[in-house]
């Protein structure tokens, strides 16, 4: 950062000093640079049999800040992404209620909107770090995340119109995807803060992300957050569907599955540096940074360790905290040069400490693939290398 004597990139003329530029039209739609172009999602090619059933990761590494940008929200599809024409798309509630309803989208954006921010995490993000250290990059380990603004009318008040009968006590969604993909939720959490979106951060919802419209379940598993959403029935118990019974329960020890999990715990990963992200500065001031979140409210604390957890070190917190939405902190120090074992931890609102991977196993045995929350750990070298590895 001393400054050098001629420096070429200050001494030279760089071409885009001796021309002009492109001018407001050349971009109708706005891209990143050319520069960023190693910026996406990606995919690990031996995870699943066909891409159409399948899933890519949220480049975490590369983002700051709390606000995933559409173009990089990782994407999870049962059976491909539906090309849903808005004009013949309709959402429907029916089941125990006084008047089934159909609702075009002109209809929905006639109902008082909201904004909020929330993440929805994928179950299976960490899923495959079950057993032990695996994918080497944060963005494979943690990258089923993202985190948006969306606009979208409170489903209280669609399912207010309809008019829920006593007994409706449950309400299934599903999707108008080739899946059909269908979750049973409760009518309590239907009732509190689930909304019917059709924005993210601004703009109409990306054709991935379920356009015209998908469900928001904030804090809950990714999974019930139906996409291109077209019906809503009521009814008086859970449907006990696929997703909720083969998939989407976590075998125990004893031979028993838990079911129904479906609120995230609290969780944090450390983004930079990490195996994606090596140091390449050298010694001196490091800025360590990562991201934390809690499908049951706010992360007011990470602790950051840089010894594989002999001491720990309160991380500061930058950004706007919302409930059940991701959150940024930063842990600056100044690096000799010498090996790290980099953790964070994360405690929300509710004084839940985000465990080790030894701990969740003594609780939840070896079998889960889901509701995977454990401490990650980094480990970095003399070079700044960092490496996937597992240590409690
Ligand atoms: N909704 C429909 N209709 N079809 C799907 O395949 N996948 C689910 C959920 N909603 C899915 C769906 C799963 S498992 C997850 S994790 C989230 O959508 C992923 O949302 P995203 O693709 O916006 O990241
Ligand atoms: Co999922």
């Amino acid at each position: 950062m001393i400054a050098q004597d001629a420096d070429p990139a200050i001494t030279n003329l760089q071409p885009w000093m001796q021309q002009l530029g492109e001018g407001v039209d050349a971009r109708p739609y706005g891209h990143p640079s050319e520069y960023e172009a190693h910026v996406v999602r990606r995919n690990v090619e031996w995870l699943t049999a066909d891409p159409v059933s399948s899933v890519n990761f949220t480049p975490l590494h590369e983002l700051d800040g709390i606000i995933t940008p559409n173009g990089l929200c990782f994407e999870r599809h049962h059976s491909g992404i539906a090309e849903v024409d808005p004009a013949e798309h309709r959402v429907m509630i029916n089941g125990l209620v006084e008047t089934p309803l159909v609702f075009t989208m002109a209809d929905l954006m006639r109902f008082p909107r909201v904004n909020r921010v929330h993440f929805l995490e994928c179950a299976a993000n960490s899923g495959m770090e079950w057993a032990g250290a695996q994918l080497n990059g944060c963005q494979f380990t943690h990258g089923m995340i993202h985190n948006v603004q969306y606009t979208g009318v409170p489903l209280r008040l669609l399912l207010e119109e309809a008019g829920v009968r006593t007994d409706g006590k449950w309400l299934l969604a599903e999707g108008a995807d080739a899946a059909a993909m269908t979750r049973s939720i409760p009518m309590e959490k239907a009732l509190d803060d689930c909304l019917v979106a059709f924005k993210m951060n601004g703009e109409a919802l990306r054709p991935e992300q379920g356009y015209p419209v998908r469900l928001v379940v904030p804090g809950w598993e990714g999974n019930m957050w139906v996409k291109w959403l077209r019906r809503l029935e009521v009814g008086d118990q859970p449907w006990e569907h696929r997703e909720e019974t083969s998939k989407y329960t976590d075998l125990l020890d004893n031979g028993k599955a838990r079911k129904f999990t479906w609120e995230m715990d609290a969780k944090s990963v450390i983004t930079n540096p990490s195996p994606q992200a090596p140091i390449t500065h050298g010694k001196g001031p490091l800025v360590i940074t990562g991201i934390a979140w809690s499908g049951r409210g706010t992360i007011p604390r990470v602790d950051v360790t840089t010894d594989g957890g002999m001491t720990w070190n309160a991380a500061r917190m930058s950004g706007p905290s919302f409930n059940k939405s991701m959150h940024r902190f930063y842990y600056e120090m100044d690096w000799d040069g010498s090996p790290l074992l980099l953790q964070s931890r994360a405690m929300d609102s509710t004084g839940y400490v985000q465990p080790t991977k030894d701990m969740l196993r003594k609780v939840r045995g070896e079998n889960s693939i889901y509701h995977n929350n454990g401490i990650q750990t980094w480990s970095v070298n003399e070079n700044g290398e960092a490496e996937n590895v597992e240590i409690s």
